[in-house]
């Protein structure tokens, strides 16, 4: 058997990996300015996580949700406490997307409605309703289409009050990234979230922050949402939750009730799972890296505007978008393939850093130095 070809990689086996760094299987050494998509958090093989799986493995790795797994309400309470949401209830699952897909689903449960707003650039995954609300034709196939979605422009305030105005009867949810990720790493006003809050307020639909990658302390506060001082109805997140394990999951505002059977899956929430989320969480706090991310994300940031060629850097703590002119598309190549630094990117020219949030400032310094030296001779 052969795999399903889907994936246009980089020709490069990774062998070995630790905090900020990888090795590959012939012993090279490369910075990750990438987490692998966001996803390693608090960095690779980070020991207190590494002995936390170890030690549950040894336990017990699974058990399905017919059960009572304590480890589920010790990760509700470390999660409302690092969030600052405690008053919020936890429903686990596996991915960004299934996250998404929960979400929607309970925003419709909980209004009896069928119309979502979501936004031009936007991505939120790729199963059924998630790909819906997704704004990329490409991965939406015919049997996910759907007349339920609204595409408004990013931060028209404008065609989101005429929106609410003419179907806010019908609008069960707006989803939103607080930074968009794939669509280019551009961050939402506060003023624009918090248009969004007081709309789900007067019409009474549900805001559905999506947290999947700017979440989780990456933009230096827990949800990037933060910033704009409103609570959404539902947080969504996955990536950085088990620094690589597979952990989705959503939070849910105390307004919205729950009923048996409502939501479901068969591997969300067990053992090994809540190790890992728990691992993170106290590695979060105990190493104080949402303020890491906030203060080597802005050094980066403040480096980089200054740096030849560039045309804008967006973004928020270690969450760091790089526009460059199209005509300089060789220069994440040639970070990875001269200088061994992965990034990642979002189409057309922008480079995307998404690192642990355990980046330290020497290790940013590596970055910046080759980032500067390509430029300079660019
Ligand atoms: C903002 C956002 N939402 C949802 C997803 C989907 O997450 P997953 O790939 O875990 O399904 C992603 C993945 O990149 C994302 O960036």
């Amino acid at each position: 058997m052969k795999l399903f070809d889907v994936y246009p990689v980089n020709d490069i086996i990774i062998d070995k990996g630790q905090g900020s760094y990888v090795w590959d299987d012939k012993g090279q050494k490369y910075l990750d300015m990438y987490g692998g998509h966001a996803v390693i958090s608090i960095g690779h093989t980070q020991p207190n996580y590494v002995k936390r799986l170890e030690e549950q493995l040894h336990k017990v790795g699974f058990y399905s949700n017919s059960v009572r797994i304590p480890l589920q309400v010790e990760l509700a309470a470390k999660l409302g406490k690092v969030s600052g949401k405690e008053d919020y209830q936890l429903f686990l699952c596996n991915s960004g997307a299934e996250a998404n897909e929960n979400a929607l689903k309970l925003a419709s449960f909980h209004t009896g409605r069928k119309k979502v707003i979501a936004f031009r650039k936007s991505f939120h995954g790729r199963t059924s309703l998630a790909v819906a609300v997704t704004d990329n034709p490409k991965i939406v196939a015919p049997i996910n289409q759907t007349d339920h979605v609204i595409f408004l422009p990013w931060e028209d305030q404008a065609a989101l009050e005429k929106t609410f105005a003419e179907q806010g009867q019908d609008i069960a949810a707006v989803i939103i990234e607080g930074i968009q990720g794939v669509g280019g790493i551009n961050v939402a006003s506060e003023s624009f979230l918090q248009k969004i809050r007081s709309l789900c307020n007067t019409y009474k639909s549900v805001y559905i922050a999506d947290a999947v990658q700017c979440g989780y302390g990456r933009s230096g506060k827990f949800f990037s949402h933060d910033y704009a001082g409103v609570n959404a109805d539902i947080y969504t997140m996955a990536k950085g939750m088990g620094n690589g394990f597979p952990v989705g999951g959503i939070i849910i505002a105390p307004h919205i009730q729950s009923s048996y059977g409502m939501l479901g899956t068969t591997f969300g929430g067990n053992h090994l799972a809540c190790a890992a989320a728990l691992a993170v969480l106290e590695v979060i706090a105990q190493e104080q890296l949402i303020q890491n991310a906030l203060q080597v994300g802005q050094y980066i940031i403040d480096q980089v505007v200054t740096f030849p060629n560039v045309k804008e850097v967006r973004g928020r703590g270690l969450m760091i978008g790089i526009e460059l002119p199209e005509s300089l598309a060789h220069v994440r190549k040639e970070l990875l393939f001269t200088h061994k630094i992965f990034t990642g990117e979002a189409k057309p020219n922008v480079i995307r850093l998404l690192p642990s949030l355990a980046l330290r400032k020497e290790d940013a310094d590596i970055f910046l130095q080759a980032l500067h030296a390509i430029l300079k001779n660019s």
